[in-house]
């Protein structure tokens, strides 16, 4: 089993972060963002309640089983697409190596 995975999160500015990701630490996309000085909030404290760190998955990775609780702060989000999640619902696991991500800009 891989240690850890590389994923990509593209900033507001269209930059490439590539990030090396840990696994086995129960990481977020949202923290590893935060961690990696990159502008997301994640307000909430990533309880799917603010989504300010919504994001398009750009890569062809299948994640789009969204909660509830995601569906529901995404119908009050800004700037919602088909490719959209919050951050802090992906979790950082060995299927996510090669993920790209983009942030989503915020509507404040
Ligand atoms: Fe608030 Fe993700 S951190 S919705």
């Amino acid at each position: 089993m891989k240690e850890s995975i590389n994923i990509t999160i593209i900033d507001r500015q269209e930059v490439p972060h590539e990030i090396e990701v840990p696994l086995g630490v129960d990481l977020n996309l949202m923290e590893v963002g935060k961690a990696s000085d990159l502008p997301i909030e994640g307000t909430c404290g990533g309880m799917a309640l603010c989504a300010s760190c919504h994001c398009y998955v750009q890569s062809e990775h299948d994640i789009f089983d969204r909660s509830d609780d995601e569906e529901d702060m995404l119908d009050q989000a800004f700037f919602v697409e088909d490719n959209s999640r919050l951050g802090c619902q992906i979790k950082m696991e060995e299927k996510m190596d090669g993920l790209i991500v983009k942030l989503a800009m915020v509507g404040d």
